[in-house]
């Protein structure tokens, strides 16, 4: 049955114009507005602007007074981890302006961050020739400032590429993106550890089954490249800029068999013709019901291919909702709403599931991070794709509570 991953289903959705949403604010989840560290009076606003499912309604539960989580030691999850990975999150600007709850945890839980757009391509070039900056420093800054490690995500990415990127021949476009490349890493070199050049390069056609295309993404870059070699040239701009910075590859879905093997497909290329990868990073969105045995044999294929290849799990969220594809294609047939209050039998599969990956990975040596895609439950893009929705896929709920999967993962005599 095709099935379609969460990254084929916001391209859908958002007609190919995912990051105009993010640019202005769109595709956020609603986000109550209502100071959770003060003494709020419940009544949170949605902030949510632009176009898209963003207007959002506040969903804010905050009773007053609560100035943090309870019974959250500082630094639980990332120290619990300490001697097998990293710990990060994706976090925004839009959160640490309000320096909000979010933003609290993150600098005391996670050790890494990844902007969760602030670093890509529509954000810093919207128009050719000129780089902005700004929005991307902020975050950096910030995650640095409280001793954290910053990954850059991303340099490449179909669902961020301006339209100037891919104008004129092979040969400017090859110019205009080693610039791109070069300009960005050298800039961060230094602050930003990580980058994920390239992000979702491996075709989406596996929902086609057999009759699918592959390895590669045959559509924009392909196409205005004549081939995939602005992987290859992306990379080596990469290195060059930076030579300390780790280099990765992005993709979503290798818990899927095809996948993982149109993705490998692609390595063994790159690693043939001497292109400078050191990792990949697997986005790990799961759902509800997803099994975590396919998520660890992701890792243990790269891993079987003995390249020296280092493994991220890059976002990690778990959806509450498994749509038949007309959701994401469509809009329609979509599970109804479980409304506010998550049903404690899906918190426990949910906890299982982040028990039983996690005990997985740290028997994984080549696994050195492991990010979720945001903190509380209300930051989650999960709110919104496909439809507006509450969703509870992230470690912490909207009040910033750690819920049953932060203590399945930090305390092992937690009884599920
Ligand atoms: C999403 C962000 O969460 C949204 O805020 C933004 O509007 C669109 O991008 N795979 C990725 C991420 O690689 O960059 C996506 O992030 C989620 C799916």
């Amino acid at each position: 049955m095709a099935e379609f991953s969460a990254r084929d289903r916001l391209r859908l959705l958002a007609g190919g114009s995912a990051m105009f949403l993010a640019g202005c604010g769109g595709s956020n989840p609603p986000v109550n507005s209502g100071s959770l560290l003060g003494s709020g009076d419940g009544s949170g606003t949605g902030t949510g602007t632009g176009t898209g499912t963003g207007t959002g309604t506040g969903t804010g539960t905050n009773t007053g007074g609560s100035t943090s989580p309870a019974a959250l030691t500082t630094g639980l999850l990332r120290d619990h981890y300490r001697n097998n990975f990293q710990i990060g999150t994706a976090l925004s600007n839009q959160r640490i302006a309000a320096n909000d709850l979010s933003a609290q945890i993150a600098a005391d839980q996670f050790g890494s961050i990844t902007p969760e757009w602030e670093l890509k391509p529509e954000v810093i070039q919207p128009t050719p020739g000129v780089f902005n900056f700004s929005e991307a420093d902020r975050v950096v800054d910030w995650a640095l400032a409280n001793g954290q490690t910053v990954r850059g995500h991303a340099l490449v990415w179909h669902e961020s590429t301006p339209d100037h990127f891919l104008q004129g021949s092979r040969e400017d476009i090859r110019l205009r993106l080693e610039d791109y490349v070069s300009t960005v890493v050298d800039y961060f070199r230094g602050r930003v550890a990580v980058w994920d050049v390239v992000n979702e390069v491996t075709s989406a056609d596996v929902y086609r089954g057999s009759d699918g295309v592959g390895p590669d993404r045959q559509e924009d870059w392909f196409n205005a490249v004549g081939n995939a070699d602005y992987i290859d040239w992306a990379f080596r701009a990469a290195r060059a800029a930076d030579p300390n910075a780790l280099l990765f590859i992005s993709e979503y879905d290798t818990e899927t068999q095809l996948k993982r093997d149109w993705l490998i497909q692609i390595l063994r290329r790159l690693s043939a013709r001497g292109v400078p990868v050191d990792g990949v990073g697997h986005q790990f969105h799961f759902f509800i019901d997803t099994d975590p045995a396919q998520a660890l044999a992701a890792i243990d294929a790269v891993d079987n291919e003995f390249l020296g290849l280092i493994n991220h799990a890059t976002e990690i969220d778990v959806s509450f909702y498994r749509d038949p594809g007309t959701c994401w294609q469509t809009g329609t047939n979509c599970l109804a709403d479980l409304g506010p209050n998550a049903p404690a039998d899906m918190l426990a599969q949910q906890a299982q599931l982040m028990r039983s990956f996690f005990d997985g990975m740290v028997l994984r040596s080549s696994v050195e991070s492991v990010s979720f895609w945001g903190v509380r439950d209300s930051d989650s893009w999960l709110n919104t794709s496909p439809v507006e929705r509450f969703n509870f896929p992230l470690l912490f709920d909207r009040d910033g509570e750690p819920k049953s999967a932060f203590h399945a993962i930090t305390d092992p005599n937690y009884v599920i």
